[in-house]
């Protein structure tokens, strides 16, 4: 019998993008204080994390936990190939990651009105045209642009979403100037044959180095999600250190799939990342302690090391 290798289209090495300082720290319930904000950082740029999503400028009566972003911006501390971005809806939002010489901002949009109405309070329509306002702007200043779509997987208040609206948006995002799409799966609902589906669709549209996945493990599912999306050529994949994360306004969102746990898994398949395990499982330690509460990567609790006693 002949064996069928279902990775033979996968990447030799995938980039990860870090969002535990946004997409973790926007759903904690403590704010935590800036220097522990700015040590974290560091932990992941030690770890060989080169791409980190370190804030959001988004609006601090809507996210107060993310109030000190001017400062986390300016602060944190550069390193050669390290490329932070934030999050930013508007722009007033834009205007403060200028100020604060952040290189790279992430716009983002939902595929179901009724989560996008709560997440910024605007129809999908509006928010793709304010737009106008950030991306183009923010390429002129040399500010790249990553651009999110949301709930593509399930809507926590409309439920099932038509994987052809969330292409079009992912469509219309990059036709505005976005160089990387990520795909969120918010709620953690999706499934392996799901996955497959989306991502079918959209590497039918747009190149693959324009697409990431961005899975929240609600109900356990992200590594099977990730893997499948390998498995078809997508090299770029967002994760959480520790699994911290979740949207605040969407009801029931966990965290994202843990950062270790990707790597675990991405080294073990032999894919290269360019971080160090070892040391990541440090800043995971370093997230938990900072945040004050034990988090749910696995790796994280079971340890590296254990593995070669
Ligand atoms: P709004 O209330 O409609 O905005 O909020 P507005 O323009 O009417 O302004 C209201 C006030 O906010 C004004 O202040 C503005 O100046 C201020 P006031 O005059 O009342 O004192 N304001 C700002 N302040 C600082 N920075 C700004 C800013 N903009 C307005 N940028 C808005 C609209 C979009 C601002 C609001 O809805 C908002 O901030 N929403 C963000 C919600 C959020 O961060 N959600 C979580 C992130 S998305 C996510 O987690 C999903 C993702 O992970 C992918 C996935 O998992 O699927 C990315
Ligand atoms: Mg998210």
């Amino acid at each position: 019998m002949t064996q069928v290798d279902l990775f033979s289209a996968a990447p030799t090495d995938v980039s990860v993008y870090e969002v535990s300082l946004r997409d973790g720290l926007q759903n904690e319930r403590v704010t935590v204080p800036l220097a522990d904000k700015l040590r974290l950082i560091d932990a992941l740029v030690a770890s060989g994390l080169r791409r980190i999503e370190i804030t959001s400028f988004v609006s601090p009566k809507w996210i107060p936990q993310l109030a000190d972003a001017d400062e986390v911006a300016k602060l944190a501390r550069r390193a050669p190939g390290v490329r932070f971005s934030a999050l930013c809806p508007n722009a007033k939002g834009l205007e403060r990651a200028r100020a604060a010489g952040i290189e790279e901002i992430a716009v983002f949009v939902s595929a179901s009105e009724t989560h996008n109405q709560k997440n910024v309070n605007k129809s999908i329509g509006a928010t793709l045209e304010a737009f106008e306002d950030t991306i183009g702007p923010a390429l002129a200043l040399g500010i790249t642009v990553r651009g999110y779509v949301s709930t593509v997987w399930g809507c926590p208040y409309e439920g099932a979403v038509d994987p052809k609206v969330s292409v079009g948006i992912a469509k219309k995002l990059h036709a505005m100037g976005c160089y990387q799409i990520s795909m969120g799966d918010t709620i953690g609902a999706g499934t392996p044959r799901q996955t497959g589906d989306i991502v079918d669709r959209l590497l039918a549209e747009l190149p693959s180095e324009a697409i990431a996945l961005h899975m929240h493990d609600t109900r356990g599912t992200a590594l099977a999600n990730i893997v499948v999306g390998l498995e078809r050529g997508v090299r770029h994949f967002d994760a959480s250190v520790g699994g911290m994360g979740g949207c605040p306004y969407a009801p029931g969102a966990a965290g994202n799939v843990a950062t270790e746990d990707l790597v675990y898994l991405l080294h073990g398949m032999g894919v290269t990342t360019g971080i160090d395990l070892e040391r990541l499982v440090e800043a995971g330690k370093a997230a938990a302690s900072i945040v004050g509460r034990q988090l749910p990567g696995k790796v994280l609790q079971a340890g590296v090391r254990s593995l070669r006693a």
